[in-house]
């Protein structure tokens, strides 16, 4: 099988079980349901599930067991990209090619709208710990992640040092790790935890470093990308005053960053008896990636 085809495959998975959940949101008003499926079904890469299922396929974990991780870890995702577009926050109007929640439900709205996904996660989330205490452990894990120790310590840093004249390369690492790396972590380590730590501290590696890989290729994208393609709009980093690595770096020394990481990310797998050979091809589609 393919790349491309195995990647398809786990996201069909994932996608199944997400279509089975919005089919079953009921709540009222009828604009609370709408705005929450309209972000969730506009597309996206669901790199986090996909990363998920590989990490599980890898350590010969049932799909079954992980299906609600990798949907609350999406609902937080998007709830997160949802706020991230916001005009107060990076006032993007499009996101995967469509106006944003914002744009389409209203402001007021769209802040609801992420906080139903955010609160609907914690509640899946809830029920997986009646599994057992290595489903607490994993529930307990990617609310660490997506919380004021993870995703929002890295939001809350990267609206502090937007405009910042003088950016230095640990602020930096701190926001990719936080805002980004952290949800691309909680992916990773989901499965090894459910399997009682199995290859813990090599997956904590590489999720990490994939997901600051992740956000150097996203910063890199804001600046050669296509909107077509990318489904977002480009230059906003620049407009905005990001704190990005183009900005501390410049392009051709973000893009060597880039090839340093995925390298390390390749070599950590080389510790993990198993078939790695598509999440070494996943790094390889993050670093080349035009979407
Ligand atoms: C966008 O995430 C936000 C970042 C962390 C850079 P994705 O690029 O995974 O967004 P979708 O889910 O594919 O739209
Ligand atoms: C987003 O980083 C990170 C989160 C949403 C947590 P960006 O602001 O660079 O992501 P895009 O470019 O809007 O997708
Ligand atoms: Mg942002
Ligand atoms: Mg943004
Ligand atoms: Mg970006």
């Amino acid at each position: 099988m393919t790349f491309e085809e195995k990647y398809s495959q786990y996201k069909s998975a994932f996608e199944k079980r997400l279509s089975e959940f919005c089919n079953n949101i009921t709540c009222k008003p009828d604009i609370l349901a709408e705005s929450m499926k309209y972000s969730l079904n506009l597309g996206g890469k669901r790199i986090r599930p996909v990363l998920m299922y590989a990490v599980s396929n890898v350590l010969g974990l049932d799909e079954g067991k992980i299906e609600n991780f990798a949907l609350a870890l999406e609902l937080i995702h998007t709830y997160s990209l949802i706020h991230d577009d916001l005009p107060e926050m990076d006032n993007d109007d499009f996101r995967r090619g469509k106006p944003s929640n914002h744009k389409v439900f209203g402001q007021g709205n769209a802040v609801l709208a992420g906080d139903a996904l955010l609160n609907t996660a914690y509640s899946l989330l809830i029920d997986e710990c009646r599994n057992g205490g290595e489903y607490v452990s994993a529930a307990k894990n990617i609310c660490d992640c997506a919380g004021i120790y993870g995703m929002i310590a890295g939001q809350s840093a990267d609206l502090t040092h937007e405009n910042d004249e003088d950016p230095d390369e640990n602020t930096l690492d701190f926001i990719y790790e936080n805002k980004t790396a952290k949800l691309v972590l909680a992916a990773v380590l989901t499965p090894s935890i459910l399997c009682c730590g199995k290859y813990f501290s090599e997956l904590k590696v590489f999720g990490r470093e994939t997901g600051i890989l992740f956000q150097l290729t996203d910063d890199i994208l804001d600046v050669e990308g296509n909107f077509d393609v990318l489904g977002k709009s480009i230059g906003k980093d620049k407009a905005e005053g990001k704190y990005t690595c183009v900005k501390l770096y410049g392009i051709e020394k973000s893009k060597v960053k880039a090839d340093v990481i995925a390298d390390k990310c390749t070599r950590v797998l080389e510790g993990i008896k198993g078939d790695t050979r598509f999440l070494k091809e996943l790094t390889n589609f993050i670093r080349q990636r035009i979407y």
